[in-house]
C-alpha cells in the first residue's frame, strides 16, 4: 500500500464567467466542485492506476465532509471525468489554471450526502484515513473566463496541538502497513514549522521510503530530514527559468544534502534527476496540450509507485514522464488519460549524463 499524505486538502471550486472585470459583479454560468490538494491528486492518480492507496491528513467542517463524501462516491468520481465543454475549453486555454470542473448536477447530490465512515473503501479507490478536525477544510476558488484563470487559495483550517497529535498517531499506525509514504503540498496553519521533516523522520524510523513534493519552508524542512526522493519543480528551488545544465547542478547539490534522489521538474521541458552518483535528464515523450495543473502530482505519484515496485531510477523516471504527460491530457488535476499513458510508456526514455563536479 502507498500512503499519500495531504495535510491541507481542499475543495476546489471553479466559477465559469464570461469575462473577469476587477471591481465588477459577475454572473457565474457554471460552478464545479471537486476534491483537491496536491496529496489528494497524487492519491487519485495512484487509485486510477489500480494501486492500493490510503490518504491521511486533515478534514473538517462542512467542506471536509463534502470532500470525504466526494472521495467515497463513485458517481461523483466518474462524473468528474466528464467536466463541461465550456469550462474545459476555457481551462485548456489558460496557463496554469487551478483544478477544474466536475459535473455540477452530480456534485450537488454529493454535497447533500453525508460523509462515509472512515476506512470505507472509497468510490474513487482511495482509502480515507483523514483525521477529522473542527475547523473547516479550505476551499480554492478558480475563476475562469475565455482568456484566463484566476486562483484564490484559502490558507486552510487552523490546527490545534491535539489535532496534530491525533494525526501523528494515525500516521504512525499507517506507516506500519505501507511500502512508501508520499507527501505533497502546503501545510495548514497550526501545523509544526518542521512538519515535513517530522513526517520523513517518522517514516525513516519505520524504514519506509518517502517522496516529498513541497515548497518554501516545508521544502527546506524536508531537505533537512533527507527523503528518499525529493521532487520540487524548478520554481520551488528558486530557478524558474533555468535550463538543464543549471538544474542538473542544483539537483546534484541538493542530493548531496538529502542523501537521496532529487528530481526537478521543468514543465514541458521535462526533468532532471540526480542521486548524487548518477544524473539523468529527460524530455517528455511528446509535447501534450491540455491542462498542466497536476502534472507534477502525477509525476510524484509515479515516483512513489516506482519506489513501491523497487524499479531502477531510470525506469521509474521514464514511467513518471509518460504519466505526467498523460496527466496534461486529462482535463482536471488528479486524473490521467490512460490510453495516452499506455501509448507514451513505449517511447519514454531518460538519458544518463556525466555527474556534476
Ligand atoms: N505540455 C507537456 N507535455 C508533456 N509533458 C509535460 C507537459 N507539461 C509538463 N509535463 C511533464 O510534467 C512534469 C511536471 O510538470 P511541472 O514541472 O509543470 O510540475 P509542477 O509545476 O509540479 O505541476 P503541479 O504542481 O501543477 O502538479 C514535467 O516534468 C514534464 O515531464
Ligand atoms: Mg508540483
Amino acid at each position: 500500500m502507498i500512503l499519500a499524505v495531504c495535510l491541507n486538502p481542499a475543495v476546489d471550486v471553479t466559477y465559469v464567467v464570461d469575462a473577469v472585470r476587477p471591481g465588477a459583479s459577475h454572473k457565474v454560468s457554471t460552478v464545479h466542485r471537486r476534491p483537491g490538494g496536491k496529496g489528494v491528486n497524487v492519491a487519485r492518480v495512484l487509485a486510477q492506476l489500480g494501486e492500493p492507496v490510503t490518504l491521511c491528513g486533515f478534514a473538517g467542517g462542512a467542506t471536509g465532509r463534502w470532500l470525504r463524501s466526494a472521495l467515497a462516491d463513485s458517481a461523483l468520481a466518474d462524473s468528474a471525468l466528464a467536466g463541461s465543454a465550456l469550462a474545459d475549453s476555457a481551462l485548456a486555454g489558460s496557463a496554469r489554471a487551478g483544478s477544474a470542473p466536475a459535473d455540477s448536477a452530480t456534485v450537488d447530490s454529493a454535497t447533500a450526502g453525508s460523509a462515509r465512515a472512515v476506512s470505507a473503501p472509497a468510490g474513487s479507490g482511495v482509502i480515507d484515513r483523514l483525521t477529522e478536525v473542527e475547523a473547516d477544510t479550505r476551499q480554492t476558488v478558480t475563476v475562469v473566463d475565455d482568456a484566463d484563470a484566476s486562483v484564490f487559495n484559502e490558507p486552510g483550517p487552523t490546527l490545534t496541538d491535539r489535532d496534530w497529535a491525533r494525526f501523528t498517531e494515525t500516521y504512525d499506525e499507517l506507516l506500519k502497513d505501507c511500502e512508501v509514504a508520499v507527501m505533497s503540498g502546503s501545510v495548514p496553519p497550526g501545523a509544526p514549522a518542521d512538519a515535513y521533516a517530522f513526517l520523513v523522520r517518522r517514516a525513516q524510523h519505520h524504514k519506509i521510503a518517502t517522496v516529498v513534493d513541497a515548497a518554501d519552508a516545508q521544502l527546506q524542512s524536508a531537505i533537512d530530514a533527507g527523503p528518499t526522493i525529493l521532487a520540487p519543480n524548478r520554481a520551488e528551488i528558486g530557478l524558474p527559468g533555468a535550463g538543464p545544465a543549471e538544474l542538473l547542478a542544483a539537483a546534484s547539490r541538493l542530493s548531496r544534502r538529502t542523501g537521496g534522489t532529487v528530481v526537478i521538474s521543468a514543465g514541458s521541458d521535462g526533468l532532471v534527476a540526480s542521486d548524487g552518483l548518477r544524473s539523468w535528464t529527460a524530455r517528455p515523450p511528446r509535447h501534450v496540450t491540455g491542462n498542466p495543473t497536476g502534472a507534477g502530482d502525477a509525476l510524484t505519484a509515479a515516483l512513489a509507485r516506482g519506489l513501491a515496485r523497487h524499479l531502477p531510477r531510470p525506469t521509474a523516471l521514464a514511467d513518471a514522464l509518460a504519466l505526467a504527460a498523460a496527466a496534461v491530457a486529462a482535463p482536471v488535476a488528479g486524473q490521467i488519460d490512460e490510453p495516452l499513458y499506455r501509448e507514451l510508456t513505449a517511447s519514454s526514455t531518460v538519458q544518463e549524463v556525466a555527474p556534476c563536479p
